[in-house]
């Protein structure tokens, strides 16, 4: 298995007009090639911004903790992001050796100039193919991930697409320059569900075909079944649980995973209740102490959860909790 992401220790603080909020919180999580890493949290636990940092796309706000670390494997060697600074260095992480899909695909395509010129661009920026060779894979993209007639929508421009189809391009975009790790946004969020299960199956295909890392990132424990090898599950800036993903969700070990699959629907028994997690994720400018889910924690332990942070525990092979509810031997992140 050949490692293609390894992240230590990220923490990620903003200042705002409030104070400052911590967003990641010691973070740490690795993925190899060929595998589809699948993040998961309710809105605000800080998916997006972990993403962003990948690329260190964050905005000029955002405040690395000292002890946070990227690592990058690429061909050359290994590439340390958070040391990259200047805009060609920054060549390397964005739209090169990974490549990002949004939750709006409207987003990712600049409104007046066609598809086709945009794909196009991209391939000219990063890589040395001629025009000719830059149109003939845009538009073999577009015939890869599904769009019929993909020269005449090669020659369209966003709006001219259905919902669908858009982010297929985006998809087509996205992979063709070839990136060694594709983020996915929660790309599916906005798609019917018939059309977010092809999504689902086009990226499985990737994967196998490119041999690429995937981060998928999405709020829907049930897409991450479908789709990720691996699951980590993120609660107000912090990694909680982590593990292969049948066994988080067979047997899944923190609170607030346990919570997460109660509140999915059953499809042996449509008419039982959801039962959503109580209370609301609290505001990062009040982060709770110690433990950061015993706020809506039904297991917390009295004197103990509020004040110690819980260190990930091994669950299993490759499985891992923060709770003070295991206590066995202590594993590193
Ligand atoms: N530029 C910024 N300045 C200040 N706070 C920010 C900034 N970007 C993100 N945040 C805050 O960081 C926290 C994490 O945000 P993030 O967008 O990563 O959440 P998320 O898990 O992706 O949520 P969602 O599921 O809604 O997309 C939130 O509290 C958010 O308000
Ligand atoms: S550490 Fe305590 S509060 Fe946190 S999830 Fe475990 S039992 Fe609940
Ligand atoms: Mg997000």
């Amino acid at each position: 298995m050949t490692r293609l992401l390894e992240v230590e220790n990220l923490t990620l603080q903003f200042d705002t007009d409030e104070g400052r909020i911590t967003a990641v919180d010691d973070v740490s999580f690795s993925l190899d090639a060929g595998k589809v890493l699948g993040l998961v949290g309710e809105s605000g636990s800080g998916k997006s911004v972990t993403a962003k940092a990948l690329m260190k796309l964050n905005a000029g706000n955002a405040i690395y903790g000292p002890k946070s670390k990227i690592t990058l494997h690429l061909d050359g060697g290994p590439v340390d992001v958070m040391s990259l600074t200047t805009a060609a260095e920054m060549q390397v992480v964005r739209g090169g050796a990974i490549s990002m899909i949004f939750q709006e695909p409207m987003a990712s395509f600049a409104p007046a100039i066609t598809i086709g010129d945009q794909m196009v661009e991209q391939l000219l920026i990063h890589t040395d193919m001629s025009a000719k060779q830059a149109r003939e894979l845009s538009i073999e993209m577009l015939n890869r991930v599904g769009i019929s007639d993909a020269s005449k929508r090669f020659r369209q421009y966003a709006f001219e697409l259905s919902g669908g189809m858009r982010q297929r391009a985006m998809i087509a975009m996205a992979l063709s320059t070839k990136p060694k790790l594709l983020i996915a946004d929660e790309p599916t969020t906005a798609l019917d569900v018939t059309i977010q299960a092809q999504v689902i199956d086009l990226m499985k295909d990737l994967v196998a075909d490119f041999g690429m890392g995937i981060i998928f990132i999405t709020h829907d424990l049930g897409v991450i079944a479908q789709t990720a090898d691996h699951v980590a599950v993120m609660y107000l800036g912090r990694l909680v649980e982590q593990g292969p993903v049948r066994e988080v969700i067979r047997t899944p070990a923190h609170p607030y995973t346990q919570g997460l699959l109660a509140a999915l629907p059953h499809l042996d028994d449509l008419d039982a209740p959801l039962v959503p997690v109580p209370g609301d994720i609290p505001s990062p400018l009040e982060r709770p102490s110690g433990c950061v889910f015993h706020t809506r924690c039904s297991k917390a332990i009295a004197g103990r959860c509020q004040r110690e942070v819980p260190q990930f525990t091994r669950v299993n092979e490759g499985h891992k909790v923060a709770c003070h509810l295991y206590t066995s031997e202590e594993v590193q992140a």
